[in-house]
């Protein structure tokens, strides 16, 4: 799947599984809100803020930060943003390449789940960068590098969908460069349904989680 045409696969989806977290190619929906509600509990109370869900597919994961928050949710996959849009945030139509916002717009920028089908995906974490306030928080989640588990199971899937992984140190030292500090990692490890937490992305974890979230703050 490395020259994968996303846009088109995630219309499809769009298409074909409805407003559903499959849309947006969840396992299933037990996976999809164990990683959600951990991660919007680590990301901390969200209240009259303004957010971006960058690649935010059919809005699932943003969500919940509706009714308290104005979120906007950009995505090139046109079908997934009606159901986006259906789930209350301000829709448009975007590269992540590029973003047609102002800089420093967002108090709080996350990208859950993309950066993993994007090659040049430090273009990516610099444009988000760049949207995001400074003292704003980014909050980035994707999937493991180092994870046993999902080395095992790429011996089995043919489709190699998700060949491209991070190491947690790497991505930290990305946040640096583009201005971020205070950078913190909540790490998961299917299909347990249990979360770490800490400030560097060594130790077991290293190994076992399949996959982490990574935030830090704009510095000023
Ligand atoms: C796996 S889905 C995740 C959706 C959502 N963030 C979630 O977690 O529910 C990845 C999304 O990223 C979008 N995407 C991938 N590359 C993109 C790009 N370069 N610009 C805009 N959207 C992109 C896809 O269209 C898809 O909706």
């Amino acid at each position: 799947m490395a020259n994968t045409n996303w846009k088109q696969y995630f219309d499809k989806k769009a298409e074909t599984h409805g407003a559903s977290v499959q849309a947006s190619d969840y396992f299933n929906e037990e996976s999809f809100f164990m990683q959600r509600d951990n991660t919007l509990r680590w990301l901390g109370p969200m209240k009259g803020k303004e957010v971006l869900d960058a690649g935010c597919g059919v809005g699932a994961f943003s969500e919940p930060l509706v009714a308290e928050n104005t979120v906007y949710g950009v995505d090139f996959s046109v079908k997934s943003l009606e159901h986006a849009a259906a789930r209350g945030l301000k829709t448009s139509v975007d590269d992540l390449m590029g973003l047609s916002f102002e800089n420093n717009k967002f108090d709080a920028v996350m990208c859950i789940g993309v950066i993993q089908l994007i090659e040049q995906y430090e273009k990516v974490i610099k444009e988000l960068a760049r949207v995001t306030k400074p003292g704003g928080t980014l909050l980035i989640q994707t999937l493991n590098k180092g994870s046993v588990q999902r080395k095992l199971l790429s011996l089995y899937e043919k489709s190699k969908k998700f060949e491209r992984m991070y190491e947690m140190e790497e991505l930290k030292q990305v946040f640096e460069r583009h201005g971020f500090k205070q950078i913190e990692f909540l790490k998961m490890y299917h299909p347990f349904k249990f979360v770490t937490k800490s400030a560097g992305g060594g130790g077991l974890s290293q190994w076992f989680s399949t996959s982490f979230a990574i935030k830090g703050v704009k510095v000023k």
